[in-house]
Parts: structure tokens; sequence; C-alpha cells
């Protein structure tokens, strides 16, 4: 009896061990200024094939009704995740509602999408490929399409030791990889590391965006760390920044119905700010100089305004090209050029 039992456990321990030479678990570096303060669900820990799985999803375009969008074509890894339109065009060839969102640091945002609708990048994943406008295919009918590759079926059996490809696992394969798109070392990183200094022009942009005026305005500043705070220079709040005074688009208000969040929107992430543009939820403004007049000179007013705005000093015409020359810093070139993180199809 006793022997048959520690036969038993001992099969079983050497079952575990073989399931993690086989698919060991992903090695996430998180950088050490960004702080743990981030889940990831317990019935999806990340592992080696979870994560490479995720990534030929990602980049794959049988994902959509017409085999023509990936989560890549609107995604795309050399614009920090994004797509240089102000809407995103998918497979109906009309524009989505809203600006395409980087991908960068997914793993300590709280609720995703701009209105922020979405809980986990598991319910999100699946949105994008069953919306008309995106990549229009019922996430059954995707997992069917897999699942008659020769391709996916052992990708899956490697990543969740079954090779029935369904869509909860689709999902959660995406995910594993999105989490992955960790983005720290910019020339910023590497100057709180000392080992890039700032010009002056970046330092005095980098002092007006830490910090606000005083009231005499001694001491000038525009405040944004305000809202664009801390290591990731995003907030897992939402804000109205005064774009418009009559808002069309209600934002936040849809998703939970209080009229205080009418037309706000998720404070989105700075980093790689360079190279996200066109800016804000429906990419109206161009360019970061076009934003930072916005913050100067055209916060309107309306009802749920940020109190935070409603002081913002207007910019000298040096001080807002050393905000811009600051934002520049915020551009990580490792990110952008990882082959990890790049087309997994496309051999080198
Ligand atoms: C047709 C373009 C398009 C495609 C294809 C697309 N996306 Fe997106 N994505 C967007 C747009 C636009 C938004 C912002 C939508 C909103 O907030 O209303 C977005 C937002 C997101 C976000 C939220 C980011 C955040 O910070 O909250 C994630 C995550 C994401 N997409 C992942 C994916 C994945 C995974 C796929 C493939 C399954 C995909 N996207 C396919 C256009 C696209
Ligand atoms: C009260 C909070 C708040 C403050 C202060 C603030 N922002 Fe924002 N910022 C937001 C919100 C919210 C959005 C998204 C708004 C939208 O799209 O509707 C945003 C969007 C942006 C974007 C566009 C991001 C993108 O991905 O499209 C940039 C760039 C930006 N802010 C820079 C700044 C700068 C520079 C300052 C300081 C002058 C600043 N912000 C101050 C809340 C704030």
């Amino acid at each position: 009896m006793i022997r048959s039992l520690s036969l038993i456990l001992s099969l079983l321990l050497l079952g575990i061990a073989f399931a993690f030479t086989i698919n060991p678990p992903y090695p996430l570096q998180i950088p050490n200024t960004f702080g743990h303060r981030y889940t990831i669900p317990a019935d999806n820990p990340m592992t080696v094939e979870g994560v490479a799985l995720g990534r030929y999803l990602f980049y794959d375009s049988l994902l959509s009704k017409n085999n023509t969008i990936s989560c890549s074509s609107c995604h795309r890894q050399a614009l920090a995740f994004t797509d240089g339109f102000a809407l995103s065009i998918g497979v109906s060839g009309r524009p989505t509602f809203r600006n395409s969102m980087s991908l960068a640091n997914l793993l300590w945002v709280r609720d995703f999408f701009w209105d922020g609708h979405s809980k986990t990048l598991e319910a999100q994943a699946l949105i994008p490929l069953a919306h008309p406008d995106e990549m229009g295919l019922a996430p059954e009918k995707a997992a069917q399409k897999l699942q008659q590759t020769t391709f996916y079926p052992l990708r899956f059996l490697k990543a969740f030791g079954t090779d029935q490809i369904t869509p909860e696992l689709m999902a959660k394969a995406l995910a594993q990889f999105e989490r992955t798109l960790i983005s720290a070392n910019s020339p910023y990183d590497q100057h709180l590391q000392g080992k890039y200094t700032l010009t002056p022009a970046e330092k005095r942009g980098m002092d007006l965006f830490m910090r606000g005026s005083n009231r005499e305005q001694t001491i000038r500043g525009a405040n944004c760390a305000h809202c664009h705070g801390g290591a990731q220079f995003f907030q897992n709040r939402f804000h109205n920044n005064g774009l418009d005074a009559s808002p069309l688009d209600p934002g936040r208000q849809e998703v939970t119905g209080f009229d205080e969040d009418f037309a706000r929107f998720r404070v989105p992430t700075l980093r790689n700010i360079a190279l996200t543009a066109p800016y804000m939820h429906d990419g109206r403004f161009k360019t970061l100089e076009d934003v930072v007049n916005h913050y100067s000179d055209h916060i309107a007013q309306s009802t749920t305004l940020s109190a935070d705005l409603r002081g913002m000093i207007a910019l000298t015409a040096q001080e807002r090209q050393d905000l811009v020359a600051f934002l520049h810093t915020l551009t990580d070139q490792e990110f952008i050029r990882n082959p990890a993180f790049g087309n997994p199809f496309l051999r080198p």
C-alpha cells in the first residue's frame, strides 16, 4: 500500500518535472523601478511555449475573416505597437471607433481600452478578433481554422497539454505574449541608472514635466507627472484632459454609467510617445508640439474637466520645446528592435 503510494507520488513528481523541462516557466524580467503591483491570473501562468504560441497568434492573419489582418496590423512593433493612423482600418475597411493603443507594459494596466471596459488581457484578446471592423472572425471559427492547420495543434499541445484548440486557450496564449512586452530601457531610464546624461533642454523639460507651478509662478511647472507619473508614465485612472467644451465621446461613462465619468479616458502611457502619433483617443493631434500647445493654450472647460488642469499655465516657446525634448527621451530603441517581440514567421 505504502509502496504503491510512493510509486504514484514519484511518478507524479516525475511528471511535473517533465512538464517543466518541456515547457518551463517564462523568465519574466521585471525592471527594478516598475514595482510588483501586477497580477498574472493563477489559471494562466506564463510559460516559454505559451508565450511563443501567443507570439505566432499575434502575427497571424489567419485570425481574421479574410486572412488579411492580424493583431500586428494595428499594433506594429516599430511604432511601439500602434499603427500610425488616427483611426485604424481592419477587415471591413471602415475605421475603428478610437485610436490604436500602444501595448507597452500592459502587465501593470488594470482596465484595458481607452474607456477601461475590459478587465483582463484574456478577456480583451477576443474582442478585436470578433469585432466586425477589426478582424471580423467569431472566436470559435478562428479556433476551427487553427485546428485545421498542421502547425497549430502541436503548438497548443506543447503550451497547454492539449491539441484541442479553443478560444479560451487562444486568448490565454495571446495574453501571455502581451505580458512580455516590457519597455524600460529609454535614455530616461539610462539617465536614472547614471548611464545617460540628459541634454540641458531635456533636463529643463523633465523638470517642467515633473513639477507643478507655485502660486507666484516663481517655480514654473507643467504638472504632467501628476497624471502621467511614475516609472510607467501612466495611471490606472480616468480623466478629462480638456479636449472639448462639448465632448462627443462619453468615454468612461459608457462603462460605469456615472455622470462624473463623462468624457473621461484612461491616462495612457507616455513611454515611446514620440513613436505613437497621432495622439489622443481619436488621434486628433498629429505631433507632440500640438499636444503641448493643447495643454498650454486650449484646455476646454467642461463639467468633468480634471481639476488638475484648471490652473494650467501658458508655456513659453522655449518651455514647449524643452517638454517635447524630454518626451523624446522616453523612446526605447531596444523595445522596438527586440527580436523576441517581432514577427516569428519572418526568418532572419
Ligand atoms: C483594426 C485594428 C486593430 C486590430 C486588428 C487589433 N487591435 Fe488592438 N486596438 C485597436 C484599437 C483601435 C484599440 C483601442 C480601442 C478602444 O479603446 O476603443 C486597441 C486596443 C488594444 C488593447 C488595449 C491596450 C490598453 O492599454 O488598454 C490591447 C491589449 C489590444 N488592442 C490587443 C490586441 C490584440 C491581442 C489583437 C489581436 C487579437 C488586436 N489588438 C487587434 C486596434 C486594433
Ligand atoms: C489630469 C490628468 C492629466 C494631466 C495633468 C496631463 N495629462 Fe496627458 N493625458 C491625460 C488623459 C486622460 C489622456 C487621454 C485623453 C484622451 O485621449 O481623451 C492624455 C493624453 C496625453 C497624450 C496622448 C497619448 C496618446 O497615446 O495618444 C500625451 C502626449 C499627453 N497626454 C501628454 C501630456 C503632457 C505633456 C502633460 C503636461 C503638459 C500632460 N499630458 C498632462 C491626462 C492628463
